[in-house]
């Protein structure tokens, strides 16, 4: 199983970026494979330019389309997700997520942005043709500290255990969908024979 995160924070050091190393080592105990991509890999120009050919943006949408799920981590900006996030998921065609299960991941300075996952990043995954986002994790700035060299840092307990919780939610949607692809498959082949 290949679950494709996207760490979409503008900031070297990054909470949200944070949270995501964390459920992406979850992942990795729990026999998932993760691609981790993050904004910075990114050519900034391919991305505000929409650069449909450039490698990396190809190698990108290559990655999405192996991909049975994915992390989406932003911060808040503005009571929504970031606009770097925006200019990356504008790159993907229209129905790149259809058969994805996608977890989304947020942090931000106050909990009164809570609610931007379900009404700004949802309808962008709709119109990706995602049909199970599942419930995204909100995290609040003092719930995340990081290091100073970028290597990582902590959540704390309440926020580690909802992680989690929402990780196991995440592995089952992905392993029912491997599971419907795989009796489809054996379906088709009946038929074929
Ligand atoms: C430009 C900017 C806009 C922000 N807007 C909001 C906001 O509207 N609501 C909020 O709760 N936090 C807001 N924040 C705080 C960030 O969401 C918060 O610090 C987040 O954890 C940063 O995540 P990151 O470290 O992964 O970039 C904003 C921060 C910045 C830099």
């Amino acid at each position: 199983m290949l679950v494709v995160s996207i760490s979409g924070s503008p900031a070297q050091k990054s909470r949200s970026g944070v949270v995501l190393k964390h459920a992406a080592r979850w992942l990795k105990d729990h026999g998932v494979e993760v691609k981790a991509l993050r904004i910075h890999d990114f050519n900034a120009e391919d991305l505000l330019f929409a650069r449909f050919d450039s490698p990396q943006v190809i190698d990108f949408i290559e990655a999405v389309r192996r991909a049975d799920g994915l992390l989406i981590g932003t911060p808040v900006y503005k009571a929504s997700f970031s606009g770097a996030l925006k200019t990356l998921l504008d790159l993907l065609p229209e129905r790149s997520l259809h058969g994805k299960v996608v977890l989304p991941l947020a942090t931000g300075g106050s909990i009164a942005h809570m609610l931007a996952v379900d009404y700004a990043l949802k309808p962008v995954l709709s119109a990706l043709k995602c049909q199970e986002v599942l419930h995204g994790i909100y995290a609040i700035d003092s719930q995340v500290t990081y290091n100073d060299d970028e290597t990582g840092g902590e959540l704390d307990d309440i926020l580690t255990e909802r992680l989690y919780e929402g990780l196991e939610h995440f592995q089952l949607s992905l392993q029912h969908r491997a599971h419907a692809r795989h009796k489809d498959a054996g379906g088709h082949l009946k038929l074929a024979l």
